[in-house]
């Protein structure tokens, strides 16, 4: 089963623990927290007090992907905030290696992620520390913008690399997904699928997600 796992970013913020317990009526598997510093993209969202008040009403996993300048400065911080996944991006400053075994060490999953102008080479020396990558498929920053193409061919590449060495590997992919293009990264490799706008815009969040985690994954994989 595809996992999936809202944006909080499209939420209503004034009723977070609100919404965080939609998202989990309505069958998510994690719920993906934008983290987004003005710096390192040209946008604000949220930092770890903000998740620390949500952890108290979910038990529910908390992916949360930081678009912030050198992310080793806060993994404390959003570690001890109720993280269970930090997604850094590669070309985000600072010693990333270090970011990344700093994160495990800490009892957390570490991620990778790239924006869609990034090769996903770049990601090479870092697969091996990772239990998650995360591909872009928009210019991270803001929500409802529409899928880049680019993807497919960097989740199939991390697709080839985790049949290979690491099958547990999370290959999750965020930016302008819907029921198609969500379609789409699931038969290139992905494992799981990262959607502000059209699940808290769809009619039916719950019957939306159910569609979605019925994609794949191939059998045996
Ligand atoms: C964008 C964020 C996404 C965003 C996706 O920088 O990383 O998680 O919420 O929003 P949609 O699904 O609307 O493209
Ligand atoms: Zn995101």
């Amino acid at each position: 089963m595809t996992k999936v796992a809202p944006s909080l970013l499209s939420a209503d913020f004034s009723m977070l623990g609100d919404e965080i317990k939609r998202i989990e009526a309505a069958g998510a598997d994690w719920a993906h927290l934008d983290v987004m510093d003005g710096a390192f993209v040209p946008n604000i969202t949220m930092g770890p007090p903000v998740i620390a008040s949500i952890r108290k009403v979910t038990g529910m996993p908390f992916d949360v992907h930081l678009m912030i300048q050198r992310p080793e400065r806060y993994v404390k911080q959003f570690a001890e905030a109720g993280s269970d996944m930090l997604t850094v991006h590669v070309d985000a400053g600072g010693d990333i290696k270090k970011t990344l075994e700093d994160i495990r060490d800490r009892g957390v999953m570490p991620g990778i992620t790239l924006n869609p102008g990034v090769p996903v080479e770049s990601l090479d020396p870092y697969l091996d520390l990772v239990d998650l990558v995360l591909i872009m498929t928009v210019e991270a920053g803001f929500g409802g913008q529409s899928f880049q193409d680019v993807g497919l061919s960097k989740i199939a590449r991390v697709r080839e690399y985790a049949d290979a060495q690491n099958p547990r590997l999370e290959i999750s992919v965020d930016g302008g997904i819907n029921r198609e293009t969500g379609r789409r990264c699931v038969e290139a490799g992905a494992t799981a699928l990262a959607a502000g706008s059209s699940l808290f815009g769809a009619a039916d969040m719950g019957r939306e997600i159910a569609l979605w985690k019925a994609y794949g994954p191939d059998a045996g994989r």
